[in-house]
């Protein structure tokens, strides 16, 4: 059936109204309408605090913030929307995965925790934050020369001390896709968990946590066509049952009791033992109009159209001089994300002539900088990345002007001025 960028475009004001190429994706996508008049509508018709009364407006508005919590479930292929805990961004999940092990007494004193070269910080940095504290040891799986992790290391460098393995399903640097299905299966034979970082994943291709086998999965709204302000935490419901709650608060509590002068604590079941405080109500409503937009275009179609973009990038940038592209040759092996550089030009020079040239995107070391590193980029690099409303035409006018401002700038070492 395929998808249709024209249409979709109608949906987006902001493309209409600011006439730009916008090509940042893989940091936040546009806002369809839709999901602004839910978030609107609800705010004027049904907004009140959740679980918090028993008056009409708060059980409907209830009603609804458990039932985003189903179609996100539903979305990912979770068992139970008990499984689902909002949360306010990729970052902010990992961090409460990291910290329900650690908290939980499942990372300690010469454990290991398993992460990769190629990883953003927010799953590189909980990570070394809770081996410190734990006493743990960190290792990264190394990558080769286009960035992507040498998973034939890990059966080396695992051992029965470890007890995690967390890695991001797909690089936002080069898009690769990591075979998470058998790294889950390698892991689990030596008893360690898996999480994963679902950012670049979830909002671009069909996703089965019961399929992946994973324990934790982190995503963001922000990126798959919802607001700001709220992120996904799915924790295997077996495991998230029995583990307590890092961050106690209102909401996260059946019963507190003061016994024998100790305060005694009943916590309340998933996943509201995991959501402290007055959770993103209003953003709730808005993911799911964006889960069911996306689920209405279908995750297969999703992928499907940014392949054949990417495959477009792929062939256009290397066909000039003075580019380098980040990351796998085949297009197959990544989702809709296309670095690179251009020799002689700093990457943020690169971005401000593109910009004006009615280009955005993104530039720099995209919170990944030992992979920079590696790949020999340590100023970083120019990032394309697609979505559902990008169409042929904004990658032939990106591959434009990428080779007008190579030709113009490329080994001056001035640049455009900023
Ligand atoms: C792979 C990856 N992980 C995590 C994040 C962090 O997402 P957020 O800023 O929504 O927490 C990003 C954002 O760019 C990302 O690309």
């Amino acid at each position: 059936m395929g998808l249709d960028c024209r249409a979709l475009r109608r949906d987006f004001p902001l493309l209409e109204n600011r006439g730009i190429v916008y090509l940042d994706n893989a940091a936040s996508t546009l806002k369809p309408s839709p999901v602004v008049e839910a978030m609107v509508s609800f705010t004027h018709d049904t907004y009140a605090n959740v679980h918090r009364g028993v008056y009409e407006l708060s059980l409907k508005a209830s009603r609804l913030y458990e039932e985003a919590h189903e179609v996100v479930a539903g979305f990912i292929g979770a068992e139970s929307w008990e499984e689902i805990v909002f949360t306010r961004n990729t970052s902010e999940s990992i961090q409460l995965a990291a910290m329900l092990l650690y908290w939980n007494g499942y990372i300690g004193r010469g454990d290991e925790v398993v992460v990769t070269e190629a990883d953003h910080h927010s799953n590189l940095l909980p990570w070394v934050r809770v081996a410190e504290k734990a006493g743990a040891r960190l290792k990264l799986v190394p990558v080769n020369s286009r960035g992507i992790p040498e998973w034939r290391a890990l059966a080396s460098m695992i051992s029965e001390r470890t007890r995690v393995v967390a890695f991001g399903h797909a690089s936002n640097v080069t898009g690769y896709i990591n075979p998470v299905k058998s790294i889950s299966k390698i892991a689990r034979e030596h008893g360690a968990m898996v999480v994963v970082d679902g950012a670049q994943s979830v909002p671009h291709m069909p996703i089965n946590v019961a399929d992946l086998g994973v324990d934790f999965l982190a995503f963001s709204g922000h990126k798959m066509l919802g607001p700001t302000g709220i992120g996904v935490l799915y924790a295997r419901r077996d495991l998230a049952e029995k583990l307590d709650p890092p961050l106690g608060a209102g909401g996260t509590v059946r019963r507190v009791r003061l016994k024998g002068g100790r305060v005694s604590i009943e916590w309340d079941s998933m996943p509201w033992k995991l959501e402290s405080g007055t959770p993103p109500i209003i953003e709730a409503v808005g993911l799911m109009e964006a889960v069911r937009y996306l689920e209405k275009i279908g995750m297969e179609n999703v992928r499907s159209h940014e392949a054949s973009l990417t495959e477009k990038a792929l062939t256009l940038l290397s066909g000039i001089e003075e580019v380098e592209i980040l990351g796998p040759e085949n297009a197959e092996e990544r989702l809709g994300v296309v670095s690179f550089s251009i020799r002689g030009l700093n990457p943020d020079a690169a971005g401000y002539a593109l910009s004006r040239m009615g280009i955005a995107v993104r530039t720099g070391l995209h919170c990944a900088h030992i992979l920079h590193d590696r790949l020999g980029h340590p100023e970083g690099s120019i990032r394309a990345s697609f979505y559902i409303y990008n169409c042929v035409e904004d990658v032939e006018l990106l591959a434009r002007a990428v080779e007008e401002v190579a030709r113009k700038y490329a080994g001056k070492t001035a640049g455009p001025a900023g």
